[in-house]
C-alpha cells in the first residue's frame, strides 16, 4: 500500500538516533503485563509490531496506553483472558510471548500457532517442548495451542538452536513457576539480558542471562517499574551499511556499540572506517567497499537479521562474496528483487554468491520482509536512477521512521501511499496509541 521512492546517489552524512529495540521491546512489553501496577517504559520505538503486541496485550485484560512524552504504560492487574485472537496473533511471531506470560500469571493459555512466514518455517516447537517440561499440560488442536498448569514447576531445560524466542517465552513462564528452572544452550542475545535486567528489577530472580546458561528462581509476584528499552542493534547496523552503499560519512547516536562486534569487525574488513564512542559510532566510506563473506550466527555472531543489507552492500563491492544463511532456512527469496536492480547474486543451498557489479539501477521492487526491505532500501541508495520500493509499510514493522531519517542524512527519500492505504494505516495506528483516559 505504501511506496518509498528513492533516488539514489545521495552520501548520507550527517547524525542520525537510532531507537529502542524492536525485539527487546516485545519481550518486555509481554514481561510487563505480568504484574498487578503500572509499569512505564521509556525508549520503545513506534513499530507496528510494537503495536501489535498492545493490541493484544489490552485485549487480553491489560491496560496500556501511551503518554505524550511517549512512554508507554502497562498494568497486568486486569489480565484475565487466556485466549488472545487470531488475527492480531497471525501478525507476528513474538505474539507467541502471552503463551508464556497467560501461563505463568493465569496457569492458560489458548494461542494461535504461528505459521511459516517469508523468511522459512519457523515453528514454535521448542517452546511447548519447553512448555511441558515446566509441567504444563499441552494439546494443539485446530490450529490453537492450548496449554495449562496449575502452577508451573521449575525444571531443566537444553533449548535447542540457543533459540530467542524459546529463551524469552521459558524466562516468562518460569520466572513466577515453583522452584528453579535453569535453560541451558539459552539465546546470548543483547535483548535477552534486557529482559532479564527488567524483569529482575521488576522482583525476579534471574541469572546468567547474557551466557548459555540462565537459572531461573521463580518468584510468588512481580511489581511494577520504570524501565528503558536499549537501543535497535539492527537498526543501528543497517544505518552503518547504508551509509557505506552510499559512501557517506554519518554518526549513529543512542547506540551500543559493543552489541555490534561482529558487524563492525566485518564492515571493516569490507573498507569502512568505523569509529566507537561510549554510545555513537562514526562510519565513513568514501570508496567502493570490498567483498567480505560472512556467516550469520546467534549472537555473538553474524545477526542474521543484518544478512540482507550486507548482501545489498556486496553487490556494489569489489570483488565476490559468499554470505551463508545458517538460522533461517529461506531467507533469500528477495534476491530476486535485488537482481532487478542489476545485482549479480546466485543462490546454492544456504549461501548467496555475490559478484560486486560496478552500479545497481533503480527499479520497481516489492518488499517481501522486513529486513529484506532495509537491503532494497541499501540497494536504492547506492543505485543510479529511482527505486520504486513498493509494500513499503513492512518496513514499519521494524524501523522507525526510516524514510524521515534517511532524508535528514541527505538521501533523496519520498513516502508515497494511496488514500485508501494511508486512511486504513492511521486508522489502525490510532486505535493502536488510542490514549485511554486515566
Ligand atoms: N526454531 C524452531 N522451533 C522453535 C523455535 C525456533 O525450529 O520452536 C528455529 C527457527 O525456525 C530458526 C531457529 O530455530 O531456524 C532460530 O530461531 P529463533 O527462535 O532464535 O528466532 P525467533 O525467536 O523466532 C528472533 C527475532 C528474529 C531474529 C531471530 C534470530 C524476535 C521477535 N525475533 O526470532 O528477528 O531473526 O531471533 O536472531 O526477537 C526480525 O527482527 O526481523 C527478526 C526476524
Amino acid at each position: 500500500m505504501a511506496k518509498l521512492v528513492v533516488r539514489g546517489g545521495n552520501p548520507l552524512r550527517g547524525d542520525v538516533a537510532v531507537s529502542g529495540s524492536k525485539n527487546s521491546a516485545l519481550g518486555i512489553l509481554a514481561a510487563a503485563a505480568m504484574a498487578d501496577g503500572e509499569s512505564v517504559l521509556d525508549n520503545v520505538p513506534s513499530h507496528t509490531d510494537v503495536f501489535t503486541m498492545c493490541r493484544i496485550l489490552r485485549e487480553l485484560g491489560a491496560r496500556v496506553y501511551i503518554d505524550d512524552d511517549h512512554r508507554f504504560h502497562i498494568d497486568g492487574s486486569g489480565l484475565s483472558k487466556t485466549k488472545p485472537s487470531y488475527d492480531l496473533v497471525r501478525k507476528m511471531r513474538a505474539s507467541f510471548y502471552v503463551a508464556g506470560v497467560l501461563l505463568a500469571r493465569l496457569g492458560e493459555a489458548e494461542v494461535p500457532l504461528p505459521g511459516g512466514c517469508a523468511i522459512g518455517s519457523r515453528p514454535v516447537d521448542y517452546h511447548i517442548k519447553g512448555f511441558e517440561q515446566l509441567g504444563a499440560e499441552v494439546a494443539i488442536e485446530y490450529g490453537y495451542m492450548k496449554a495449562r498448569s496449575n502452577r508451573l514447576q521449575g525444571a531443566k531445560i537444553y533449548v535447542n538452536r540457543a533459540s530467542v524466542g524459546t529463551t524469552v517465552n521459558l524466562i516468562l513462564a518460569a520466572t513466577l513457576s515453583k522452584g528453579v528452572t535453569i535453560l541451558e544452550n539459552a539465546a546470548k542475545e543483547p535483548e535477552i539480558v534486557d529482559l532479564s535486567i527488567f524483569l529482575n528489577a521488576m522482583g525476579a530472580n534471574i541469572r546468567g542471562a547474557g551466557t548459555e546458561v540462565i537459572k531461573i528462581q521463580g518468584v510468588e509476584r512481580l511489581h511494577p517499574i520504570e524501565y528503558g528499552i536499549i537501543a535497535d542493534r539492527i537498526e543501528c547496523a543497517t544505518f552503518m551499511i547504508a551509509v557505506g552503499a552510499s559512501r557517506g560519512e554519518a554518526t549513529l547516536h543512542n547506540v551500543v556499540p559493543e552489541h555490534l562486534r561482529t558487524p563492525i569487525a566485518k564492515l571493516t574488513e569490507a573498507g569502512l572506517h568505523i569509529e566507537e564512542g561510549d554510545t555513537e559510532i562514526l562510519v565513513r566510506a568514501h570508496k567502493k567497499p570490498r567483498a567480505v563473506d560472512v556467516e550469520t550466527a546467534v549472537y555473538p555472531g553474524f545477526p542474521t537479521d543484518v544478512q540482507q543489507p550486507f548482501v545489498a552492500l556486496m553487490s556494489v563491492a569489489e570483488g565476490t562474496s559468499i554470505v551463508r544463511e545458517t538460522v533461517f532456512s529461506d531467507r533469500f527469496r528477495y534476491v530476486d528483487e535485488l537482481r532487478r536492480m542489476g545485482a549479480d547474486i546466485k543462490v546454492e543451498q544456504d549461501s548467496a554468491i555475490i559478484r560486486g557489479v560496478e552500479t545497481l539501477t533503480g527499479a520497481p521492487v516489492e518488499v517481501p520482509d522486513l529486513r529484506a526491505g532495509a537491503a532494497l532500501v541499501v540497494a536504492a541508495l547506492a543505485a543510479d536512477g529511482e527505486t520504486e520500493v513498493h509494500n513499503s509499510e513492512i518496513l514499519e514493522r521494524g524501523y522507525e521512521r526510516l524514510g524521515d531519517k534517511l532524508a535528514a542524512l541527505g538521501a533523496d527519500v519520498v513516502l508515497e501511499e494511496t488514500v485508501t492505504g494511508r486512511e486504513m494505516r492511521v486508522e489502525e495506528f490510532r486505535r493502536s496509541v488510542e490514549v485511554e483516559s486515566t
